[in-house]
């Protein structure tokens, strides 16, 4: 059989199949018992006082800008690197995001850089902890505390990540959570917003479910944001896997990094001191020094079987909706160069010690000339 190692790949098991089937069986799919459950545990795992499962992680970004009362007027400071969706809640409010550069070890935002565009309308900031690797969270608060303004954190895809012993989700004001296929756990589609703020986690409550603190009393502008009982039902089982499975990911990353150490121009993924990583991306950088270009090295690995994506190939304010907002271009330098250099290689828990060995030696003949 040829060989063909994915990019990313959800794993579900027996866990999954019959928590999803008692929910069938109990005929109760919507938001209620399971999605309660689920929203405990999530809190719990993650140490805060609140958490409120929706649709999907944009929704879960969308809500937590609402509870901040975000609107038309208000900044917010998003980094230029990241999943367009960090910068489109901001816009979906009536608001403008401004795009601050990332930090060249990590392409995490700056925190000098976003000192520098904190202006009289700003509100907030939206830390990325992006691939994984949390955000400087500690000079963001400070700035944040400094201007009154509210950092929120998108994490995504860091499900599990801490600074210094504390999970991301419960540093900020208020953070957000994807479940979508990729990510290090799975609803296919999902998302969670955890925060310890009982005011904000009023709000989100509430937009969640068209306003109504009682059944068909409304008591402020709300909609329907809510999880179905059978997306609930696979992340209980999937959150109780998190920890093996981000295990899975360290290893996983730790073996291409030694593989791929001695390789020239290529540039390698970092785990900062006190930071713990929990690769939903490896993402290496190609260089000058590499024989080939990074759409070309993306070409030769799938001719082999290994997937590799782009996350991004573009700085969000070179997207064609911000430029035909008006954003200039190359405000940001440090995103625009990791957009040319950036290759996601497989990292997920579904790799086997000898797919990662493929992955490593293949990536050798490419960069010796044997391919
Ligand atoms: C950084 C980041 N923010 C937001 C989202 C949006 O999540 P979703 O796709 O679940 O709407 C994603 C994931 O796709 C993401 O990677």
């Amino acid at each position: 059989m040829e060989r063909h190692i994915p990019v990313s790949k959800p794993i579900m098991g027996e866990e999954e199949l019959s928590r999803v089937i008692e929910v069938l069986k109990s005929g109760w799919l919507v938001h209620g018992p399971v999605v309660e459950e689920f929203e405990e545990e999530f809190a719990s795992y993650i140490g805060v006082n609140h958490a409120y499962a929706v649709f999907n992680g944009t929704a879960a970004l969308d809500l937590a800008l609402k509870a901040l009362g975000i609107g038309p007027g208000d900044e917010v400071i998003v980094p230029d690197f990241t999943f367009i969706a960090t910068a489109n809640v901001v816009l979906m409010q009536g608001a403008k995001p401004i795009f601050a550069d990332v930090e060249d070890e990590t392409l995490t935002i700056n925190p000098d850089d976003v000192a520098d565009k904190i202006s009289g309308r700003t509100r907030a900031i939206i830390a990325v902890h992006l691939y994984g690797h949390p955000a400087d969270m500690k000079a963001l608060m400070e700035i944040a505390e400094d201007h009154h303004i509210y950092v929120v954190e998108d994490a995504a895809q860091a499900h599990g990540a801490e600074i210094n012993g504390r999970r991301v989700g419960g540093i900020g004001h208020v953070a957000a959570f994807s479940f979508y296929a990729t990510k290090n756990m799975t609803t296919g589609e999902g998302g969670m917003i955890t925060t310890n703020d009982p005011g904000i986690a009023y709000r989100v409550k509430m937009w969640r479910d068209h306003g109504q603190d009682s059944r068909y009393h409304h008591v402020m502008l709300g909609g329907n944001y809510r999880m179905t009982a059978l997306q609930a039902a696979i992340g209980v089982a999937q959150l109780r896997k998190l920890d093996s499975f981000n295990e899975a990911r360290r290893r996983n990353a730790e073996k291409l990094s030694e593989g791929l150490r001695s390789i020239g121009g290529l540039r390698l993924p970092v785990e900062k001191p006190g930071y713990k990583h929990v690769w939903h991306q490896y993402v290496v950088r190609v260089e000058e020094g590499f024989p080939v270009g990074r759409d070309e090295l993306a070409r030769l690995l799938s001719e082999r079987g290994v997937g590799t994506a782009v996350h991004y190939p573009l700085p969000i304010h070179m997207q064609p909706l911000y430029r035909s907002l008006g954003y200039p271009p190359n405000m940001c330098p440090v995103a625009s160069e990791a957009a040319r250099r950036v290759l996601s290689l497989p990292v997920h828990p579904a790799l086997s010690p000898n797919d990662v060995k493929y992955i490593v030696d293949t990536m050798k003949d490419i960069a010796s000339g044997r391919i």
